[in-house]
């Protein structure tokens, strides 16, 4: 069972410091300049702590402090940290068979999820193919998109679609994360805004169909879309627009590839949140929830666009080494399973309403809220204040993070399994840290 915060230990305590020191002084120095970047722009210190060992929603580091973990893994531990049942099966399967041999020899569980994540798939005879990582599943996506013949894609501002090189370059969150590598990351990626508003929705879908009918729209395979911002700060698209984005791919002959790595697997309140409202992908990409801690990563394809892999003859064109390996498969399987009868899926929706409106009850005054299932934002205007509130959050056992274009909210993606109170004690928390950030503010300006 989860428990409240509690800190014995100012954090970050000496174990912490000792190890970020080391650390500071092995790994690449990206991290530590990220961290004194922030200290400039916020004035907080971001001083790190170091994890020692998880359990459902809770974390300790190496100081002995407790912590509620509002970020499980970047939204990955669904089922929160350790989570026993799926552990004890991934465990049994390492001592039984650790790896096949990818795309040679399979195992029989990696199997049993392919069958399962094509059956899942709204449409029948679609093909799976496993990754490690969600940057992996969109890779393979946009590689399915460069088969059709047609490699141009439309992305969107304030998406995130991983880091490696493939979908890099159609991450529209921050031109920062491509420009340093743009000479080798290639130019075949068209940015539209977001469509979060009818306004901005309407435009995009005007500029879409006319560049259907254009010259230019005959170089394009795909469209690509996250249905809910998640690293961009929980942002929807605007009502029907992924409707009227079917329509214009339909015609246009452009795949629909959707990017369902953050909002997939019940994070959304759905497994797949264009499919809950009733569009098919004619690609879906997955991630994060799927192996509930385990790194696996799936992209599933409508038969008929993942034809022209089989139509390649000769070497494997597209594999690695630890693809679908059969701990990761079974985890996935369990996390399937899970979520099978769809009461997940409504204790998710319930239970992010639910905090959403314990979070604006506590703070509607200082902040915007934003949610969809267990995927929330909390704006606040600009990145130092989110700087400030979050390391005020951490030093009273609350771990989040991050999230929006510039760094302007506070993202959310606990377990699904918290319990209400740990939720409703850090609204009640999140609003003493503001106003103490914002009493002191007011100070500083008098
Ligand atoms: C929507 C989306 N796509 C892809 C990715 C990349 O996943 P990974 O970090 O596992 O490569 C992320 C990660 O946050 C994501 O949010």
């Amino acid at each position: 069972m989860s428990l409240p915060p509690k800190i014995i230990v100012a954090p970050p305590g000496p174990r912490s410091r000792d190890l970020s020191t080391r650390l500071s002084a092995a790994e690449c120095p990206a991290f530590d300049a990220r961290r004194d970047a922030r200290e400039e722009t916020s004035g907080a210190p971001q001083s790190p702590v170091v994890y020692e060992r998880g359990e459902s929603a809770n974390v300790w580091d190496v100081d002995g402090n407790r912590y509620v973990d509002l970020v499980a893994g970047f939204g990955a531990l669904i089922f929160g940290h350790a989570p026993r049942a799926i552990e004890k099966i991934a465990t049994e399967q390492e001592a039984k068979l650790g790896l096949a041999l990818g795309d040679v020899y399979a195992s029989e569980v990696k199997v049993e999820l392919c069958e399962k994540l094509a059956s899942l798939f709204p449409e029948p005879g679609a093909r799976v193919m496993l990754g490690l990582s969600g940057a992996d599943a969109l890779t393979a996506a946009l590689k399915t998109v460069a088969l059709s013949g047609k490699s141009r894609v439309v992305a969107f501002e304030g998406s995130y679609h991983g880091l490696s090189y493939g979908p890099l370059a159609a991450c529209g969150l921050s031109s920062n994360f491509r420009a340093p590598f743009r000479d080798q990351i290639g130019d075949w990626v068209t940015f539209e805004p977001y469509p979060a508003t009818p306004d901005i929705a309407r435009d995009v879908l005007a500029r879409l169909r006319a560049l259907a009918k254009s010259e230019g729209g005959k170089a394009v395979g795909a469209v690509l879309i996250e249905p809910v911002l998640g690293r961009g700060g929980v942002v929807e698209v605007a009502r029907d627009f992924l409707r009227d984005l079917r329509s214009i791919c339909d015609d246009a002959g452009w795949m629909l590839v959707v990017d369902e790595v953050f909002t997939g697997c019940g994070r959304s309140g759905a497994f797949s949140r264009a499919v809950a409202e009733g569009v098919l992908p004619d690609i879906l990409c997955l991630g994060k929830g799927l192996g509930a801690g385990r790194p696996i990563s799936a992209m599933i394809g409508r038969a008929h666009m993942m034809a022209a892999w089989g139509a390649h003859r000769g070497t494997t064109i597209h594999t690695a080494t630890h693809f679908g390996s059969p701990p990761s498969c079974v985890a996935a399987l369990a996390v399937l399973r899970a979520l099978d009868d769809g009461s997940v899926y409504a204790s998710v929706a319930r239970k992010g309403a639910s905090f959403r409106d314990a979070l604006i009850a506590a703070c509607a005054h200082r902040a915007v809220v934003r949610q969809r299932g267990l995927m929330l934002a909390i704006d606040l205007g600009t990145s130092a204040r989110v700087l400030s509130a979050s390391r005020a959050l951490l030093e009273r056992g609350y771990i989040v993070i991050t999230g929006g274009a510039r760094g302007e909210s506070i993202t959310l993606t606990p377990p699904f399994d918290i319990r209400e109170e740990l939720l409703a004690g850090f609204a009640t928390t999140l609003d003493e840290v503001l106003e103490t950030l914002d009493e002191r503010g007011a100070k500083a300006r008098a």
